[in-house]
C-alpha cells in the first residue's frame, strides 16, 4: 500500500509492504552513494537488507542506541564520515532504525551540503505510525528533548512491518502509546479498534496505515506545527518531563501514557487508562513534582506568560489546546504520581 503525502513542496510516498526492506533496489538506483545511519541495538540484519539493496555504493554508519546520544556529537561524527567517504548532493542518507535514529540522520541529511536527500526505513512500531512521516528532524541539547534541528521532508517512508518480529514487547507497546494518543485525539473509531485488537500482524499492519493515514492528513494541513500539528503532542508535555526525571527507567511511549492519562479528562480518561492497562502501559510513576515542573517550563510549548499550552482530551476522538498555569499542572502530575 502507497499514501501520498501532498505538500506545496516535497511531496512524497509512504510505502506499507511486508518485505520492503530488502526490495528497495529501483529506489536507491539513482545516488551514486548512498549512507546507511543504524544504531548498535537495531539487528544488523536490516541495514544489511537495505545495503544488499543499494549495492557497492551503501556505505553503514552505526551510531550508539539510546536517546542520549540523539546530540551534536554524533550528528557531526554522521556528517564527518560523509565527507571523508566524499558524499556530495548527488547521494541519500537513509535511516534505518526508531526515532533517535530517524531524527538524527534526518537532521544530518537536511545540513550535510545545504541538504541532500533523506529515505527513512522505521524499524519500530513508534517510529512507524508517528515519528519517521512528517519531515521533523532534531537532536537533543542541554537536556532539551529536540531542541535544535529542522523540517525536512524524506523523499520517501518505506515501513516493512515484518521487522518488527525482533522488537521486544516494551519496544511495542510504546508504538500502541503513539498509535493510541493519534486515535485518541482523532479518530473514535481507531481507538475502539486498538482498545479491543489481539495484536495480530493483521491488525498490527491495520494500526500503521490507520496511524500513517491520520499523520498525513495533519502534516498535509500543517507542515510547520502552526496550529493543528500540536495535537501530536498530546501526552507529550508532562511525558517529556516525566521522561527526564521519573526515579525509575521509562521509554518514550511509556511517559506518553502516564502523559495522556494526566492530559485527559471525564469519560475519555476512563477509556484511555482501561485501554492502557489492557495493553501493558504504565497509567502512573514515581518522580519529583517539582522537577517534572523545571523541565515543562523549559519545553518549547511554554507561552512566555508562565502558562504551558497543552492539549486536552474529554471526548475520544476531538481535543482541545488549554494553556495551563504551573498550578493547574502540580495538580494534574499529582494525579499520576505513585
Ligand atoms: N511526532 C509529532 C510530530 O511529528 O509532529
Amino acid at each position: 500500500m502507497e499514501i501520498r503525502v501532498n505538500l506545496a513542496e516535497n511531496s512524497y510516498s509512504i510505502t506499507i509492504q511486508n518485505g520492503a526492506l530488502k526490495n528497495c533496489g529501483d529506489l536507491l538506483s539513482k545516488y551514486n552513494r548512498v549512507l546507511i545511519v543504524t544504531d548498535s541495538k537495531v539487528p544488523k540484519e536490516y541495514s544489511e537488507a537495505l545495503s544488499g539493496c543499494a549495492g557497492k555504493k551503501a556505505v553503514v554508519y552505526v551510531m550508539p542506541s539510546g536517546e542520549e546520544n540523539k546530540n551534536f556529537d554524533t550528528l557531526t561524527k554522521i556528517c564527518s564520515f560523509m565527507l571523508k567517504n566524499n558524499f556530495t548532493r548527488k547521494d541519500c542518507v537513509c535511516a534505518v532504525g526508531g526515532g533517535v535514529v530517524g531524527d538524527t540522520a534526518a537532521f544530518a541529511a537536511s545540513i550535510y551540503m545545504r541538504g541532500i536527500d533523506f529515505y527513512n526505513f522505521p524499524t519500530t512500531l513508534l517510529s512507524m505510525v508517528d515519528s519517521s512521516s512528517g519531515g521533523k528532524t532534531g537532536i537533543d541539547l542541554d537536556d532539551v528533548k529536540n531542541a535544535v534541528g529542522t523540517f525536512y521532508q524524506p523523499k520517501s517512508v518505506v515501513i516493512d512491518p515484518t521487522v518488527l518480529k525482533t522488537l521486544d514487547k516494551r519496544q511495542i507497546n510504546c508504538g500502541l502509546s503513539e498509535a493510541l494518543k493519534m486515535a485518541a485525539t482523532f479518530d473514535e473509531q481507531l481507538f475502539d479498534f486498538i482498545s479491543n485488537s489481539n495484536f495480530s500482524d493483521e491488525d498490527m499492519t491495520y494500526i500503521i496505515q490507520r496511524s500513517v493515514e491520520l499523520k498525513k492528513s495533519i502534516v498535509e494541513q500543517d507542515e510547520k506545527e502552526k496550529n493543528v500539528r500540536k495535537s501530536l503532542n498530546f501526552g507529550h508535555t508532562i511525558g517529556h518531563g516525566i521522561e527526564e526525571s521519573a526515579n525509575e527507567s521509562l521509554l518514550h511511549g511509556e511517559c506518553v501514557a502516564i502523559g495522556m492519562v494526566a492530559m485527559s479528562d471525564k469519560k475519555a480518561k476512563q477509556k484511555i487508562t482501561k485501554a492502557l492497562n489492557r495493553i501493558g502501559l504504565p497509567t502512573s510513576a514515581s518522580f519529583d513534582e517539582r522537577s517534572v515542573i523545571e523541565t515543562i517550563m523549559h519545553d518549547k510549548k511554554s507561552t512566555g506568560d508562565g502558562k504551558v499550552s497543552v492539549v486536552l482530551v474529554e471526548e475520544i476522538g476531538q481535543y482541545k489546546f488549554v494553556d495551563m498555569t504551573k498550578e493547574e499542572l502540580l495538580n494534574r502530575l499529582s494525579a499520576v504520581k505513585r
